[in-house]
């Protein structure tokens, strides 16, 4: 039998980065020691207080179906951590998420359908552009390439790039990839542009806790931004909580009570004894944070003075745990190459909208990130 699929599938391309990943596997399989500088994860184990926390709210029984927005425990946690970065939202305008893709893919959902325009800052995180076709919409991109990747200084591209035609603009700050962190001065032009075309925006805060010697502002505390924000946060980045799958957005109550309805027919709820974790990860976990976070900061210092010494000049990132390096203009086959070469795992930047860099996660041991320069410089890729 051929199975018909729909266009809302067909119009969305394998990830670029599954042919990297295949291939490294399959090295892998040959015996080879690779060093993966591809992965989005903390290399940290999830912090115990937390695997505690969720171990005995599963003894306690909690293990049914939770209300679907989320335990209001964690809502009500999530209402102070918003409220101490300067968002006012109340725990009914918060929906908690098996994960913040999860809640990417309601917001987009709700807000997107055939032929609406939403613009992306490149590179951008790959998943935008896929949930953005799915949904039906167009993409305009804004390259961030060639002002180190900060947006200040792009603000007259995205002037041009949007319209009144916009229905949305994803941020996404500290970014992935390139660990950038957006000025004050950045987010008031966004501002500026989301209030004079009436553009709803999705602030991605992903990686806000992870960051070096900066302070990134929420979007959403800008004057004229609270009721055209969503705001975007999960446990995956900060918390070392990958797998345990927990996220959140908080927004708008009338996109809250939209989107609630895919997320009510769709996840249900996130785990219930995951949500139990989540509390205690906001409320008792800020030591762990700042060791991991301090870790990232000296695994930073060192390859970017790993590059230097190759004479590898990088856009210095501010946050997250990656960065561009610039390679060949055709990126897949500098990685493709560098993986079968020298064995070293990186992320074409054109799976990220940026052909000629790769990024490299420093979620590595000092080691491993170590020899893996030392590879890629000895195999003439540096
Ligand atoms: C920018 C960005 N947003 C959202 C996510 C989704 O994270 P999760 O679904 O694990 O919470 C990721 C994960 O890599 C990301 O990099």
């Amino acid at each position: 039998m051929t199975m018909e699929f729909t266009d809302r599938l067909t119009r969305v391309e394998p990830s670029a980065t599954l042919a990297i990943s295949a291939l490294a596997t399959e090295l892998e399989q040959d015996g080879a020691d690779v060093v993966d500088l591809s992965v989005g994860e903390p290399d940290f184990p999830t912090p115990q207080n937390i695997v505690d926390a969720g171990q005995d709210a599963m003894d306690a029984g909690h293990t049914g179906y939770t209300t679907s927005a989320g335990i209001l425990e964690l809502r009500e946690a999530i209402a102070d951590k918003l409220a101490a970065d300067g968002l006012d939202h109340g725990p009914e305008e918060i929906i908690v998420t098996p994960g913040a893709k999860q809640a990417l893919y309601e917001i987009v959902q709700a807000l997107i359908q055939d032929g609406d325009e939403v613009a992306l800052l490149d590179p951008a995180w790959v998943s935008y552009e896929a949930m953005v076709k799915m949904a039906g919409g167009d993409l305009t991109r804004v390259d961030l390439s060639d002002s180190d990747f900060q947006l200040e200084p792009a603000l007259d591209d995205l002037a041009a790039a949007v319209s009144d035609e916009t229905e949305l603009l994803i941020v996404n700050s500290p970014s992935n990839p390139t660990g950038a962190v957006y000025t004050d001065a950045a987010l008031e032009g966004v501002r500026d542009l989301a209030v004079e075309h009436d553009i709803t925006v999705i602030s991605d805060e992903i990686y806000k806790e992870i960051t070096y010697g900066v302070e990134p502002t929420s979007l959403g505390t800008f004057d004229g931004m609270a009721d055209r924000t969503i705001t975007v946060n999960g446990f995956s980045k900060a918390y070392s909580m990958t797998g345990w799958r927990l996220g959140y957005f908080a927004g708008p109550q009338d996109l809250i009570d939209q989107a609630g309805k895919l997320h009510s027919h769709s996840v249900s709820s996130a785990v219930n004894f995951v949500q139990h974790a989540g509390v205690e990860a906001l409320e008792n976990t800020d030591d762990a944070v700042a060791q991991m976070v301090d870790a990232f900061g000296q695994r930073r210092e060192l390859v970017i003075d790993l590059l230097d010494d190759h004479d590898v000049d990088v856009a210095v990132p501010d946050g997250a745990f990656y960065m561009m390096l610039p390679v060949a203009d055709d990126d897949q086959a500098w990685c493709e190459g560098a993986l079968e070469d020298a064995h070293v795992a990186t992320v074409p930047g054109s799976a990220f909208g940026t052909p000629g860099y790769a990024r490299i996660s420093y979620a590595a041991s000092e080691e491993r990130l170590e020899e893996g320069i030392e590879r890629l410089a000895e195999e003439d890729y540096l």
